[in-house]
């Protein structure tokens, strides 16, 4: 396994992650509690030291399973959750950011994970109706009584970005980044380069599309995680994903890895990646996923990667 820095901070994180949307349940398959637990074990035994999780994931459900796995190696392990979507007794969900919301949120995330620290605490999606620097302000409450040790954000433009570091310092983005969506290389990419921030792609095998399991006749099922996302909705879009995935087969194949390793070392040639955090249920994949931090690919292999995924479409 490899580690990088999160921007600026004191951070060191394992090149491959662990995304723990999908052992939330919601949206995805996922087993058992019991199960869940097993396999972030697994992906810590096997060499993934970062744990990205949230909230919302499940309600609560994937925050209490990461914090019962990682319970007992808590200081060999990095662990950010999120802020800023909450729900109601009634399972209704909204975006909030107001102070109060954000100091309530970091005790119940603490006492789902079972630990007194975050080691990232990052702002899920945007609030447009609380101000930043009340939003900061909550954070910056967060970092003096060290319940959290850094703050990211997610989901964030440049503007946003700009905005709330005006009050708080801001280490890293994850933003939805794969080979099918390179929508943030216009803007964002520059800007965190700049600002010596690390990017988090999240989605970054385009919810499964990029390890070839998807086949073209693939339909989204009533509460599918997949159905908000265009590179499903569009269908268009999606038959031409389809095709884009048959081309990058072929180049896996030659290089006798799987599809998903080549997404994620695709990822990992940007040194503003920290980190890959693929969301998987399974230990077979979970094995194949880590196997990608063994070694990088050449810039010649990288550009013919990034030939077949350049159509403008992609980066919209
Ligand atoms: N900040 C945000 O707003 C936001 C939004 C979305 C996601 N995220 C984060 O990003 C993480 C990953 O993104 P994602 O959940 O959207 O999807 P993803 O990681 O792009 O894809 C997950 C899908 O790929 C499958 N998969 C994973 N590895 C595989 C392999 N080696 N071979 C075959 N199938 C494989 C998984 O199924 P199996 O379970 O069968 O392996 C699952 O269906 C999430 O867990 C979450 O932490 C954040």
């Amino acid at each position: 396994m490899k580690f990088r820095r999160i921007g600026s901070s004191e951070l060191f994180v394992s090149t491959v992650g662990y995304g723990a949307w999908e052992i939330g349940g919601k949206g995805w398959k996922a087993g058992t509690e019991d199960e869940s637990v097993e396999i972030v074990k697994k992906a810590f035994d096997n060499g993934i030291t970062f744990f990205d999780t949230a909230p919302i994931y499940g309600m609560g459900r994937s925050e209490r399973i990461v914090g019962k796995a990682l319970k007992k190696v808590r200081d060999r392990v990095v662990i950010a959750t999120k802020v800023g979507v909450v729900w109601d007794d009634a399972g209704k969900v909204r975006r909030c950011l107001k102070k109060n919301s954000i100091l309530q949120e970091i005790d119940d995330s603490l006492r789902r994970l079972q630990t007194d620290y975050i080691d990232l605490y990052q702002i899920h999606w945007p609030d447009e109706d609380t101000p930043a620097h009340e939003t900061a302000e909550a954070l910056q409450m967060i970092l003096q009584s060290k319940k959290a040790r850094y703050i990211g954000v997610s989901n964030y433009s440049v503007e946003q970005m700009k905005e709330l570091s005006r009050y708080v310092p801001i280490v890293s983005l994850q933003p939805p980044y794969s080979m099918l969506d390179r929508g943030i290389e216009k803007e964002i990419l520059p800007y965190i380069r700049e600002k010596g921030m690390s990017i988090i792609p999240y989605s970054p095998l385009a919810k499964g599309l990029l390890t070839g399991k998807i086949s073209g006749d693939y339909e989204l099922g009533p509460g599918d995680a997949r159905g908000l996302d265009k590179n499903f909705t569009d269908r268009d879009r999606f038959l031409r994903n389809i095709e884009r995935v048959e081309k990058l087969k072929k180049i896996a194949n030659e290089l006798q890895i799987s599809l998903s390793q080549l997404a994620i070392k695709w990822l990992l040639h940007k040194p503003e990646v920290c980190s890959v955090i693929a969301g998987t249920t399974n230990e077979k994949h979970l094995k194949d996923n880590i196997g990608a931090a063994d070694w990088e690919l050449s810039e010649k292999t990288y550009e013919k990667i990034t030939a077949i995924v350049s159509d403008e479409e992609l980066f919209e």
